[in-house]
């Protein structure tokens, strides 16, 4: 008699390795980088400080921050041949293909003369290395993407810029006030990391099979594009513009949900009491919507957000109010996804390098129920298919 496979369809619930990163209780509502709350980090941390914390297990002094921001400085040009891959990528491409493209190229030129694969996971210090010239240069890739769907030119970075108002900087070409540069600064940290969620997951799949880091980034990009996991940034736009102003939510929600449409911004597959990102960002939006007297933009927000609640009981997650909030700092909407992944570049480095210091590979099974075995008309056995019958007759018995 064959038992039953107890199948848990998306890994739901499945805890697959220990990590040192980050945890995730949805319980107390908590999430922690290396045991510090997040909520923490981002009311005192600049970006730069929490990369360094995701990658070295601990917060940076003085020295060791501003050695991390020499180097990510010395590397946040975008060079000449990134650039023209990226201008031969259709303009009405979506932006997380075109980071996905340029991220594969920095791969294949900073691996350029590696002999063979063998040597391809790299060692401890050259994946450092490796997650510091990715996480430097993604802001260069982004910001170009967004100026480039403008009609407009690339913005060389300014050394006297911390990281969050470089980026702002080379995307519009002016370093707009403390609170927008601050709000910034929360949502990269807010994104930053995750535990094992899918892209996370992807690229410590790629990395356990010792290929590159680069590769494993490559893969998380793909896995983040989806509007599952970080697409739901731009979908949350695109409701607020379908919605148009408060006044419209309840016929918009009994359509939405009358044709058993997912309200993209809602729900997690961990929190389902609220996400503990949400009250942080939420704060930074309302900033935001004060500095540019947008009160409508809150009112929206709070009726989508309470109307939505009362019916389902499902919550808003991180994208919810990072959508409008880059919105109002005057990211064009394709852009919000790529934005996370600068962000979660940090998380999907730490976790590769995590995953390889002692790695397995990932390698699941599944259960079959597909036909049962058949033949090719026709076919005549050979000795090896005679042998796999013969075995495959002996274990039967
Ligand atoms: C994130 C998400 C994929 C988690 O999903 P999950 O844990 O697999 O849960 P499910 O999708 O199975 O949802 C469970 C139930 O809640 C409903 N639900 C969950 N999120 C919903 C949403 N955003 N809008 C409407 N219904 C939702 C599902 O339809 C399902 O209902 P059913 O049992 O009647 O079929 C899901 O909540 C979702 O699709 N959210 C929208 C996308 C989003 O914001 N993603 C960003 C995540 S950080």
């Amino acid at each position: 008699m064959t038992t039953e496979p107890d199948i848990k369809k998306g890994l739901a619930g499945v805890v697959v390795d220990y990590t040192a990163i980050s945890k995730v209780n949805p319980e107390t509502n908590s999430l922690l980088y290396r045991g510090y709350p997040v909520q923490e980090l981002a009311a005192t941390q600049p970006f730069e400080a929490v990369a360094y914390l995701l990658w070295h297990g601990e917060l940076p002094d003085e020295v060791q921050l501003a050695q991390l921001r020499t180097l990510e400085r010395s590397y946040r040009h975008l060079p000449a041949d990134v650039r023209a891959v990226i201008d031969r990528v259709p303009i009405d491409a979506h932006p997380m293909d075109e980071v996905r493209t340029a991220a594969s190229l920095i791969g294949a030129r900073d691996l350029a003369g590696m002999g063979s694969v063998l040597d391809a996971s790299g060692s401890a210090e050259e994946n450092l290395a490796r997650s510091i010239r990715l996480f430097a240069v993604l802001p260069a890739i982004v910001a170009y993407g967004q100026r480039r769907r403008r009609g407009l030119d690339p913005i060389e970075p300014r050394d006297d810029l911390d990281y969050a108002a470089n980026f702002l900087w080379m995307t519009f070409g002016d370093v707009p006030e403390d609170v927008v540069v601050d709000a910034f600064n929360r949502s990269m940290i807010l994104y930053a990391e995750h535990s094992f969620n899918a892209s996370t997951f992807t690229a410590r799949v790629i990395a356990s099979t010792l290929s590159d880091l680069y590769s494993a980034v490559v893969g998380a990009i793909g896995a983040l594009k989806g509007p599952l996991h970080g697409g739901a940034n731009e979908a949350v736009l695109h409701i607020f513009d379908e919605i148009g102003d408060a006044s419209n939510v309840v016929p918009w929600l009994d359509e939405a949900l009358a044709h058993k449409r997912k309200i993209m911004g809602f729900g997690h597959r961990v929190y389902k009491r609220g996400d503990s990102r949400v009250p942080t960002m939420k704060a930074a939006l309302d900033t935001l919507v004060e500095h540019y007297g947008r009160q409508e933009v809150a009112e929206l927000y709070d009726k989508l957000e309470s109307e939505f609640v009362s019916r389902k009981g499902i919550y808003p997650n991180l994208d919810y109010p990072s959508g409008p909030a880059y919105n109002l700092m005057g990211f064009d909407t394709p852009t919000f996804t790529p934005l996370f992944v600068a962000a979660r570049v940090t998380g999907w480095t730490a976790h590769i390098m995590e995953q390889l210091a002692s790695n397995a590979l990932i390698r699941p099974l599944s259960a079959y129920n597909g036909p049962d075995e058949r033949h090719v008309e026709g076919y005549v056995p050979d000795e090896a298919m005679a042998a796999v019958a013969a075995r495959a007759e002996e274990a039967a018995d």
